[in-house]
């Protein structure tokens, strides 16, 4: 039995509850594992909202929230090849078991173990914003000196990719709300502040020949509107808008595997891909937490550390 926060039904902030529950009993393919620090990501609240229900995993109510986490390993289900009870990982929860939790069960193909000398607390925060960068600059595939757009450029995904970005020699030039500045350029980002400049005009005359790709994080209005600077539109990708191809570009193609989550591990210990981790919450402040990514403008990472 441990603690969880999740939510009776689907709906807002209202419906959202802490109780305790028995540890979730691993199915075949899944691990049970005791959870150090959970990642918070947009997509929790969209799936407690309902918007989302093929990742829900069509528990009971009250389900919890949450679909990444670090953590050690309890209890094996049957037929998981590669981890052990003990071993220290970090992954997803895709079968419904939820992260902001005592405990939970990963699914195992897409867990993996933490290398020696890296952080849970990083760990907790590649399965979603990390993957989601290395996926994204590998489907852009430009090589060095090549000119990228971040749109969205100070949340969780967006530091990521711009990090990663700039290591691999890429120019990258982000977009956000004024408070973003300090962190983005702190990486080495060039910043434009959206609410105080015209993002197209300043855009434009830093590269005035068209941008080789646009890595789209804000969606809407906003992509609309940055779209057009790419030089060519299928090198606009978003990682949040699936109306994109209406535009010409592309959504993101995600790897979930195990393969992808040690490649970002390696990244992140390499310190090529370095996570901005904003905020850490005990898990009794886990409705905190999920409010600042809920109110849509969040700075980095925010991470749930329960252990
Ligand atoms: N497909 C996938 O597998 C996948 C994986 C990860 C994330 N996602 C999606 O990708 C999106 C971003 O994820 P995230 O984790 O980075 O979210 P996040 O941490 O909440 O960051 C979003 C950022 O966008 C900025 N923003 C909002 N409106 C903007 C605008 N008009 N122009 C520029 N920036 C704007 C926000 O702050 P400011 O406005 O204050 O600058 C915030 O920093 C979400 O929709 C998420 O669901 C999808």
């Amino acid at each position: 039995m441990g603690q969880a926060w999740g939510f009776g039904e689907h709906g807002g902030p209202e419906v959202q509850e802490f109780f305790d529950r028995p540890d979730p009993v691993p199915g075949r393919g899944e691990v049970l594992i005791r959870i150090d620090v959970a990642g918070v990501n947009p997509l929790d609240h969209a799936v407690r909202s309902g918007l989302v229900p093929g990742l829900d995993g069509g528990r009971p109510f009250p389900r919890v929230l949450g679909m990444e986490a670090a953590g050690t390993v309890l209890a094996l289900g049957e037929d998981v090849d590669g981890l052990d009870v003990g071993d220290a990982v970090f992954g997803f929860a895709l079968t419904g078991g939820g992260t902001y939790a005592e405990t939970t069960v990963l699914s195992a193909p897409n867990t993996a173990r933490i290398p020696v000398g890296l952080s849970a607390t990083v760990a907790a925060t590649l399965p979603v914003a990390g993957t989601t960068a290395v996926d994204v600059l590998d489907q852009l595939g430009l090589p060095a000196g090549a000119t990228v757009l971040v749109n969205g450029v100070g949340g969780g995904v967006g530091l990521a990719v711009s990090g990663l970005a700039i290591g691999r020699e890429l120019r990258v030039i982000g977009t956000g709300s004024t408070a973003k500045r300090e962190h983005a350029e702190a990486i080495g980002v060039r910043f434009i502040d959206y609410t105080a400049e015209d993002v197209v005009a300043v855009a434009r005359e830093l590269v005035p020949d068209g941008f080789d790709g646009i890595v789209d994080l804000a969606g809407g209005t906003s992509l609309r509107t940055v779209a057009p600077l790419a030089r060519e539109s299928r090198n606009v990708i978003s990682v949040g808008d699936m109306s994109v191809p209406d535009l010409g570009g592309r959504f993101v193609e995600r790897r979930l595997d195990r393969a992808n989550l040690e490649r970002a591990a390696r990244l992140a210990l390499d310190g090529v891909l370095t996570p901005v981790i904003t905020a850490i919450h005990p898990l009794s402040d886990a409705p905190a937490a999920l409010a600042t990514v809920e109110n849509g403008h969040a700075s980095g990472k925010v991470v749930i550390k329960v252990a």
